[in-house]
């Protein structure tokens, strides 16, 4: 048992002084101001600190087979990361292979997860449409513990559906109780664009995002949610980073639909300038799908995050060394899409959410935490700090900075685009499974101890 004493319990709804108390089989037993410390049990002083639910990922990539390499960070090791970063739980990608069934990839991607140090749970995308797919969906919502699908409208060419498939699809999911999530961009236009670029000789990465532009984005966003209506399905848009997109998941909204929004730390902090770079490695390094952008769309996203109108934060961690970036280095299309960050997820929301005064405590727990577990429909478990919830927790500093670099970050990429950076607010000590497994720079990581989250479908009444 854990006793952790002495803090400020921060939740969603508000902050309290208080104590928790964590019981042998991973779970919070108690909360309350000076709770007794029952014999055996180990006692942690977390005076000065601030007791949070232990962040959750919701859009992860480890090991992913894409763009003709494989994501650096397994499963072991960038949740190992999220640990030392104050996360305590991802949901990640299963992207089945051409022509393979959903199901059976779903069985590979819990092959690879089995080495996770912390708990995880998956997405499946549906990347094509046949019966089997139809089958597929209901076995995973009804014996696998999948509540959500992830479809591309971008990718041609390898992911990209078109709109007849994501309409079967959101049919499908909506019959199941499932939540359809999709990426945003109109991959007819990139494709396009791209041939354009590269015809007029823009081989470097200052054409990815000029190939990627806001309108690219937006227009997709508003076509997602008139699919949606006319199947009056729930959506979720992963890294929403327009003033577009988050426009028109604003107006949806106001007319009732159920369209959620989720925001990249890494859309707030980056504009883009990065691709401008001289040296073209450190450019390459800034390249993923949206790219960074002007001021105004990140005042956008802020304005959502800070109105409710934008419910999530993640990472889209997906991490490709410098090899692996450097097989563009001819043709900027080739340049594999994908950035770190679950390690540094919570310490920027902190810093440029929290401390510079745009959101409160309790609303940085709802967007790193809380929210998420709800719209993934795995609150009380996750997301929580009451009896009976997983003793999944960040102790947090509010007060405390450091200086980000990719020496003494955990994740096994061989940079952070926040190099240098010093940035107030730091995990001291992550519990998981009420063990204390990351502890003021010790990482007690132990490999497979993360478990599977089911998540069970939705019922109509109890979306978000
Ligand atoms: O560039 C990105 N985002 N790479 C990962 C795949 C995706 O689109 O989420
Ligand atoms: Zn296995
Ligand atoms: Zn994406
Ligand atoms: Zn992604």
């Amino acid at each position: 048992m854990l006793l952790i004493k002495g803090g400020t319990i921060v939740t969603a709804e508000r902050s309290m002084r208080g104590d928790v108390l964590c019981d042998d089989e991973g779970r919070i037993a108690a909360t309350g101001p000076d709770l007794e410390q029952p014999t055996d049990c180990t006692l942690v002083d977390a005076t000065g600190l601030l007791v949070m639910p232990g962040g959750i990922d919701p859009h992860t990539h480890m090991e992913m087979p894409f763009m003709g390499t494989t994501a650096s960070d397994d499963f072991y090791t960038g949740t190992a990361a999220g640990l030392a970063g104050g996360t305590t739980s991802i949901i990640d990608f299963v992207i089945p292979a051409a022509g393979q069934r959903l199901f059976e990839a779903w069985q590979d991607w819990r092959c690879k997860a089995e080495k996770a140090t912390a708990d995880y749970g998956f997405h499946v995308a549906v990347t094509h449409w046949d019966e089997q797919v139809h089958e597929d969906m209901g076995r995973l919502v009804q014996e696998g513990g999948v509540n959500s699908f992830k479809h591309f409208m971008a990718y041609k060419n390898a992911l990209m559906i078109d709109d007849t498939v994501f309409l079967r699809s959101m049919s499908r999911a909506g019959a199941l109780g499932a939540l359809c999530t999709v990426h945003a961009e109109n991959g007819d236009a990139v494709s396009f664009l791209q041939a354009q670029l590269l015809a007029a000789g823009e081989t470097g990465p200052h054409a990815h995002p000029l190939s990627r532009p806001a309108e690219v984005e937006g227009e997709a966003a508003q076509r997602a949610i008139a699919l949606a209506t006319l199947q009056n399905t729930p959506l979720y848009i992963v890294h929403v980073s327009t003033r577009e997109a988050t426009e028109a998941i604003a107006a949806a909204r106001l007319k009732g639909m159920k369209v959620y929004g989720e925001v990249l730390p890494q859309h707030l902090v980056f504009d883009e300038s990065v691709y401008h770079k001289e040296d073209w490695l450190s450019a390459a390094r800034h390249v993923m799908s949206p790219p960074f952008r002007a001021r105004s769309h990140q005042q956008a996203l802020w304005g959502g995050l800070v109105s409710g109108q934008l419910q999530t934060t993640a990472t889209d961690h997906c991490c490709f060394c410098r090899d692996q970036k450097g097989r563009g280095r001819d043709d900027f299309t080739k340049i594999p899409n994908g950035v770190p960050g679950i390690e540094e997820r919570m310490s920027v929301l902190w810093h440029h959410g929290v401390v510079s005064g745009r959101l409160t405590p309790e609303q940085f727990v709802a967007i790193t935490s809380t929210n998420t577990a709800r719209i993934f429909n795995i609150f009380p478990r996750k997301g929580c700090i009451a009896p009976g919830a997983d003793a999944d927790l960040v102790l947090w500093d509010p007060t405390a900075s450091r200086t980000l670099s990719a020496a003494t970050l955990h994740q096994n990429v061989d940079y952070t685009l926040y190099e240098g950076m010093t940035l107030t607010g730091v995990a001291r000590k992550t519990i998981s499974q009420g063990e204390v497994v990351w502890d003021d720079g010790t990482l007690r990581a132990v490999r497979g101890k993360g478990r599977y989250v089911p998540r069970p479908a939705f019922s109509a009444a109890q979306a978000f």
